[in-house]
């Protein structure tokens, strides 16, 4: 895998109102959206990059007697390694079977007799007080489908309305997406099926090419306002001859900034691999133009139907 991103030209915004989602998002919603059926929290507390990530960066951001808001606490994992240190937790989940499960767990763990589950929908949960931390991890690959960057913009605006304009940290504190053409092996035991795939951070993968860099393709920053329209149009060259089947969108969460070290505690999400309707046959050193643009929170394929892939070489006649 090739790190780190480079740089690259800033991501344009354009007004909700005027992308069009040419998706099925209501079909989306309906399983593995919002509502996370119950057995897939077992996936996410398995998750062990998910977990020490969020472990390291809960640990090196609560301190003392602080008070912690959670958004989406799911199981209270991350309320409950929050209140190692804090000396209050507001842990808020809209769904009934988990409020039950995670004041189940939470009453098996030290420390959690300091976590408060509500019952509530983030959107419109505020804290009976100021808090210094709210962790949110309503996070999926690109951010796609799940909502965060609605619930923390949402939660600005209300809390500023109730307590003032100091805004409390936020977890993450940022993200970055970068995209990167790739050449995916589709072939399923004689079986040709061109299907997404999320891949696992980290590890290697011997059916996938990469064919260029990935670049930086938007940056979201929780401390300032947050737009949830991404566009982007970009131009990878190609190393080598090759052809381009697919897109594979990284998306590295920056849960906490460690400004003593100069360092960052992050999570790397698996890696969105999204085949393209057309492959494009590429030379080596021609020019790949891709763009695509969609919402944060949008289903994945409003993300795949936005998605233009195409050689721009100009051809000088000698070829
Ligand atoms: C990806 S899970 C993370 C759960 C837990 N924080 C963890 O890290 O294991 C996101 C959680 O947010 C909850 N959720 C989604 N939308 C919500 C909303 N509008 N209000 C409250 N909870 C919500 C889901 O039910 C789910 O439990």
């Amino acid at each position: 895998m090739k790190h780190p991103f480079p740089d690259m030209p800033a991501a344009a915004t354009t007004p909700a109102s005027e992308i069009s989602i040419a998706g099925d998002d209501e079909a989306d919603e309906s399983y593995l959206g919002q509502f996370i059926p119950l057995y897939y929290h077992h996936n996410m507390l398995m998750d062990e990059n998910r977990m020490l990530s969020f472990k390291a960066a809960i640990d090196h951001a609560v301190f003392e007697g602080a008070k912690v808001l959670e958004l989406g606490g799911g199981t209270g994992v991350l309320s409950c390694f929050a209140a190692a240190k804090a000396s209050n937790v507001w842990c808020v989940e809209f769904n009934p079977d988990l409020v039950r499960e995670s004041q189940r767990f939470l009453a098996l763990n030290p420390h959690g007799h300091k976590v408060t589950v509500i019952h509530a929908n983030a959107f419109e949960y505020l804290p009976p007080e100021p808090v210094d931390i709210v962790i949110c991890e309503m996070i999926h690959a690109a951010m796609l489908k799940e909502k965060l960057v609605d619930v923390i913009e949402a939660f600005k605006q209300r809390y500023r309305q109730r307590f003032g304009e100091h805004l409390p940290v936020f977890m993450p504190e940022a993200m970055v997406m970068a995209v990167q053409p790739i050449q995916q092996n589709y072939d399923f035991f004689g079986y040709y099926a061109p299907i997404i795939q999320v891949q696992p951070a980290y590890f290697s993968h011997p059916e996938t090419i990469e064919l260029a860099a990935p670049m930086v393709y938007s940056t979201l920053d929780f401390s300032q306002p947050v737009a949830r329209e991404i566009e982007w149009e970009g131009a990878f060259t190609l190393e080598s001859d090759c052809v381009v089947n697919a897109l594979r969108f990284i998306t590295k969460n920056i849960l906490s900034v460690v400004a003593e070290q100069a360092a960052t505690i992050d999570w790397f999400m698996g890696y969105l691999a999204l085949p393209l309707a057309e492959p494009v046959h590429v030379k080596a050193g021609d020019t790949l133009k891709v763009s695509f643009r969609y919402l944060t929170g949008g289903s994945i394929r409003s993300l795949e139907n936005s998605i233009h892939a195409s050689n721009v070489t100009i051809c000088d006649g000698t070829g």
